[in-house]
């Protein structure tokens, strides 16, 4: 566990690299639509990096599902801190694989959740009506052809809404708490950011897991956090948390405000901190990743990062848990596609109650 830094920094750019394979195919069917003259959608898009103010409500070509692919009519998609830093190439690293001179792609947005409308001769798992959801570049969009590999079907009890809050936050949620804390049942869970799109899938995933749960937010959240069921909740207007006494075997930190120092104090001589978030435009996530780095090689603590990799395995065991009454998405707001800039100016402002939906 301890070097995983290494292969997390590689996975960051890993991560973009497969969306933009995909990328590279729907522009590419996009351009066999032109041809043949018909089939348009719409979908958000943008030709430079900047600010949500770039962005506009664009018709383009529907994209041709492959032989492998399943075409989905989106109903409703979510936003992610990922689609501002893509927005905005930030941080600068990122470009490598998003484009050093400007996007490489016009379209924006990752989670979704809608109905296959048509796929191709070697999908065996979906038919047209099914409701799916999974991740895929371009959410923000009427459709997308996306391989039946990257879609789990939608949970019976939940919305479209609902289902597009999960990929990324769920996910990422479960990976680090499963693959890097490695948490079982009785261990004590501290989720540094317990409100926002990752933190209320990780506090509710961590109690699946039986785990004991302390979660961090502001006032006005406490009432929420507490609901999805921490059994400790800290007020950071009002408390500080690395005071406590009682020490963690797993923090999880979506927020990188605070220091090793201060963390390795609620930390037990096993514990593992993972880092899950920090501020990437003030290289926080870069500066964070070497001091994990530097922190794993001194002390018997574990220190990791971690970059969620989107698989359907982990969708279909979210699944479970959603099917099992575990755990429900929370939303905060609801934004009509044409509005989608607002939708991230909103999530930009990192006060997110839960996720920010997209309805197409
Ligand atoms: N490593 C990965 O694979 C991965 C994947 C997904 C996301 N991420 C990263 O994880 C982080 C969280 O993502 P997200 O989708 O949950 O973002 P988000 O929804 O924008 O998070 C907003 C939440 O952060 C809370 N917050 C802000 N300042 C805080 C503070 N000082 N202390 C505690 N909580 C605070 C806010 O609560 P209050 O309003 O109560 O302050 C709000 O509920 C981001 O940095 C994102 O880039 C990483």
């Amino acid at each position: 566990m301890r070097s995983d830094y290494v292969s997390d920094g590689l996975l960051a750019l890993g991560k973009l690299n497969d969306y933009y394979g995909a990328i590279n195919h729907i522009v590419h069917n996009s351009q066999k639509s032109t041809h043949e003259g018909y089939n348009i959608m719409k979908a958000i898009t943008r030709s430079t990096y900047g600010s949500p103010d770039v962005l506009t409500l664009s018709e383009l070509d529907k994209p041709d599902p492959n032989d492998n692919q399943a075409l989905v009519r989106i109903r409703a998609a979510s936003v992610n801190p990922l689609d501002w830093h893509v927005l905005r190439g930030t941080p600068r690293f990122i470009r490598m694989q998003t484009g050093l001179t400007g996007p490489k792609s016009p379209k924006l947005g990752v989670d979704m959740a809608g109905e296959v409308e048509a796929v191709g001769k070697d999908v065996t798992e979906f038919k047209p009506g099914d409701a799916v959801y999974g991740e895929v570049w371009g959410a923000f969009a009427e459709y997308v052809a996306v391989s039946e590999t990257m879609l789990a079907p939608k949970p019976s009890n939940l919305t479209f809404e609902q289902t597009a809050a999960i990929p990324v936050a769920g996910y990422t949620a479960l990976q680090a708490l499963r693959d890097k804390g490695q948490v079982t049942p009785g261990q004590r869970v501290l989720i540094n950011g317990a409100s926002g799109g990752v933190g209320t899938f990780a506090v509710q995933i961590a109690k699946a897991m039986g785990a004991e749960v302390a979660g961090v937010c502001s006032t006005r959240n406490v009432e929420l956090v507490s609901s999805l069921g921490a059994d400790r909740v800290f007020d950071y207007t009002r408390e500080d948390f690395t005071l406590e006494k009682d020490p963690y075997d797993v923090i999880f930190d979506n927020i990188g405000n605070r220091t090793m120092a201060e963390y390795r104090r609620i930390m037990t001589p096993g514990g593992v901190f993972i880092m899950v978030g920090a501020d990437g435009n003030k290289g926080g996530y870069l500066n964070a990743m070497f001091k994990v780095m530097v922190l794993s090689k001194f002390f018997s603590q574990s220190f990791t990062t971690m970059m969620a990799k989107a698989n359907k395995q982990d969708l279909l065991a979210i699944n479970r848990m959603i099917e099992a009454g575990q755990v429900t998405p929370v939303i905060d707001r609801q934004y009509p596609l044409d509005q989608v800039p607002d939708a991230i100016r909103y999530l930009e402002e990192g006060h997110a109650r839960g996720k920010v939906v997209v309805t197409v």
